[in-house]
């Protein structure tokens, strides 16, 4: 159980953190703090939860023995300063920013105990997949604590150094995009054979999750599982010709490799200056 746990920016991902928490008896309503500057936010959030709310970012960050900086990067900058001054040794600071790296959050609020993690989108419906690391400063119990939030969002996976949050940024920060995008063509092209919209999102969408399951379940190697159902001259041999032939795995690893591209150049920017457009992930 928590004492207590703060949100800078109650937005998407930090309502998803709160649900999970609540919903796992992990820390009491009227223990969690969350500061937002929308009014109409903050009256749903106290409403929906039964949690504190205020506008004051330098009093959410003195509440909490967690504070989870829960804004778009593009405001960083911002908010920063605020912090700085307003954190006790014994606090921990979990940042969830995409492209926001520990010496940009320690020197923007000269605290320590940072933990930087990595969640994505399935996370809202406690399904996500959460990638995250510490600073040495973070103690054991600490370290259980940030455990117990990114498992409010689903799995979680602990990486000892943060070179790998940037590859967790490009692999499964953006990692639904490409799913999503793999749903569509193949729900598109499911309609272009004759199959009603609805039949073609339903069929895709149960292929897709059975075959994950399946893969799970066996622990085979996904080519194996490939090869088991490829006959000779069948239907899969010539569907995987035409994939072989379009580069479909080169234009995967080209596109995971331009995210975490992005991802490295993003921790040169975040919390920097003001950045010109916004940051997805
Ligand atoms: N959504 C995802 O699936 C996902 C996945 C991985 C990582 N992330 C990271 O999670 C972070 C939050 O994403 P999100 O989807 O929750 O964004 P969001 O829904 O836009 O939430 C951000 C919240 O911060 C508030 N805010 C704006 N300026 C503020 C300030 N100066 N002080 C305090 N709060 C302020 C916003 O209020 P207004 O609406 O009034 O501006 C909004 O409620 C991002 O940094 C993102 O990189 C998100």
């Amino acid at each position: 159980m928590l004492d207590s746990i703060s949100f800078i920016g109650g937005g998407v991902m930090a309502e998803a953190i709160i649900q999970g928490l609540l919903d796992k008896n992990f820390v009491a309503p009227e223990n969690v703090t969350v500061s937002e500057p929308r009014d109409k936010r903050r009256v749903e959030l106290t409403t929906r939860y039964g949690i504190q709310t205020t506008a004051d970012n330098r009093a959410a960050a003195r509440a909490g023995a967690l504070v989870v900086l829960c804004i778009k990067p593009q405001v960083l900058t911002r908010v920063l300063p605020e912090l700085k001054g307003n954190l006790r040794d014994e606090q921990l600071l979990i940042s969830i920013l995409a492209g926001g790296r520990i010496a940009t959050l320690a020197g923007g609020t000269g605290h320590n105990a940072i933990v930087r993690a990595m969640p994505n989108t399935p996370a809202q419906i406690g399904a996500g997949m959460t990638v995250w690391t510490v600073t040495s400063n973070v103690s054991e119990k600490q370290r259980e604590q940030a455990r117990a939030v990114f498992q409010a969002l689903g799995k979680e996976m602990f990486v000892d150094d943060e070179k790998f949050l940037d590859m967790a940024t490009a692999v499964s920060g953006t990692g639904p995009t490409y799913t999503f995008l793999v749903l569509e063509a193949l729900i598109d092209a499911a309609v272009h054979l004759g199959f009603s919209r609805d039949q073609a999102h339903d069929i895709v969408l149960e292929t897709m999750r059975g075959s994950i399951l399946y893969a799970e379940k066996t622990g085979k190697h996904p080519a194996e599982l490939r090869n088991q159902v490829t006959s000779p001259g069948g239907t899969s041999a010539e569907a995987i010709y035409q994939m072989e032939k379009g580069s479909l795995r080169t234009v995967l690893s080209k596109a995971v490799w331009a995210a975490y591209q992005k991802s490295v150049l993003l921790g040169e920017t975040v919390g920097k200056g003001d950045l010109k457009k916004p940051v997805d992930a």
